[in-house]
């Protein structure tokens, strides 16, 4: 099966990692890819946002699957234009996947499917919105209602910022109440009806240690999870994907892909914070590394609606950590064009354990230069967590980019240090 993978950051660095280890895979694309991605598939500089370029790719390609990574393609519809050429594509339609891009509309299925979510106000005027802080109190949480590429919430005590941010969102905006307790991310593969359950990870979502700092798309994460309650999975399952899934099917907008669902453990049990409709990063890069399952099969199931028939999944006993590179100014104004070295130590020393996913690099001449505001993200196995950890923070110390940041404690309380 020839695959075309779209987007270029460390999650689809990390699917086409898995893909091109997959036998059925004969050949692999990516477009627009990154440096990384480069070394493992071959790259095409289409514009993932224009669904007839990447159907008219896809067609030129002889592509038997295409897989779309991030979120704003799909909600440009590019998986509607894919599939309209009649090739399969793993991704939710435009409509399916206003699951996310639109938290409002988020709430409404989720009301309408029971699931149980954090209670909020949908506000449109300053008025509403004072109305809503003044409700729930502090801590206030504020959210744009559109795409924000996971930097659009804020969380704070402080009333003049939640209200300042709320005025700055411009339109829509959700006001939810505040969900205390750890956070757990658990995907879904499904075809629209049948649900698979992967294994949950943590993100952590904060630019500094110990939780500090600005909100990020997530600086690194960890699975699996060894505090959660081992009916976790069958919990969610039954109160939250399902329902979700088959409320979708209901309305007749299936949603055929990766459903996220970002989950609050609360002292009243488990809290939706958000959906999302593709996989998350960073956890795809901690939870691939843990499944042993072929990746290309079970995605084309989802794509062609014939999940039912994919065998249980397999997972290594491996834990995974994976901690994120970023540039200087990460993530205000991320500093880009900076030369990163010690790529090619860490695939001397550190493999097959430790590898690094190449989130926002690109090739200059013969050197990688940083691109965006994620640069890498540097994975590794391990017997427990513990080992994991300490195989990505060594294989993190042999890379050298100017002025980047990363944390320092991911999954050290979950490793038990
Ligand atoms: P989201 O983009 O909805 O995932 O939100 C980003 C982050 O903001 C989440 O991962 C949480 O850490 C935090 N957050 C969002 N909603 C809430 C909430 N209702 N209560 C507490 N924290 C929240
Ligand atoms: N890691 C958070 C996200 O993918 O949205």
């Amino acid at each position: 099966m020839k695959v075309l993978v779209i987007g270029g950051g460390a999650r689809e660095h990390a699917l086409c990692r898995s893909l091109s280890l997959d036998p059925d895979v004969t050949a692999l694309y990516c477009a627009p890819g990154n440096a990384g991605i480069g070394e493992v598939a071959e790259l095409y500089p289409v514009d993932a946002l224009d669904g007839e370029a990447v159907a008219r790719l896809a067609t030129e390609l002889g592509a038997g699957l295409v897989v779309v990574g991030p979120e704003a393609p799909l909600v440009a519809g590019v998986a509607d234009a894919v599939r309209a050429v009649g090739i399969p594509c793993f991704g939710p339609s435009r409509e399916a996947a206003e699951l996310e891009g639109s938290k409002a509309f988020a709430k409404d299925v989720m009301a309408a499917a029971g699931v149980p979510t954090g209670r909020s106000y949908v506000c449109t005027t300053p008025e509403e919105i004072d109305e809503a802080l003044d409700a729930f109190g502090a801590p206030y949480v504020v959210k744009d209602d559109g795409l924000a590429a996971g930097k659009g919430v804020v969380v704070t005590s402080d009333l003049d910022k939640a209200r300042e941010h709320a005025l700055a969102c411009g339109g829509r905006v959700v006001i939810e109440e505040f969900l205390d307790g750890p956070e757990v991310s658990l995907f879904a593969i499904t075809d629209g009806e049948t649900v698979v359950p992967l294994t949950p990870a943590q993100d952590f979502k904060r630019a500094l240690d110990g939780d500090e700092g600005p909100n990020t798309g997530g600086m690194g994460a960890y699975s699996p999870l060894p505090w959660a309650d081992p009916k976790l999975v069958d919990d969610v399952m039954a109160t939250v994907l399902q329902p979700t899934v088959d409320e979708l099917h209901r309305r007749g907008t299936p949603f055929a892909g990766l459903l996220y669902a970002g989950l609050a453990i609360t002292s009243r049990g488990v809290r939706v914070i958000e959906f999302n409709a593709r996989f998350g990063d960073p956890e795809t890069q901690v939870v691939l590394a843990r499944l042993k399952t072929p990746l290309a099969g079970l995605l084309l199931h989802a794509a062609q609606g014939t999940l039912d028939l994919e065998p249980p999944l397999r997972w290594r006993d491996d834990a995974a950590v994976t901690v994120v590179v970023a540039s200087h100014n990460y993530p205000d104004t991320p500093r880009t064009g900076d030369p990163i070295e010690g790529l090619d130590e860490v695939a001397a020393q550190d493999a097959p354990h430790a590898y690094v996913l190449h989130a926002g690099t690109k090739r200059d001449g013969d050197a990688v230069v940083s691109a965006g505001g994620r640069v890498l993200s540097v994975t590794a196995t391990g017997q427990d967590l513990a080992q994991a950890r300490e195989r990505a923070y060594r294989a993190v110390a042999r890379i050298r980019l100017d002025g980047s940041q990363h944390r320092t404690d991911i999954a050290r309380e979950a490793a038990g240090e």
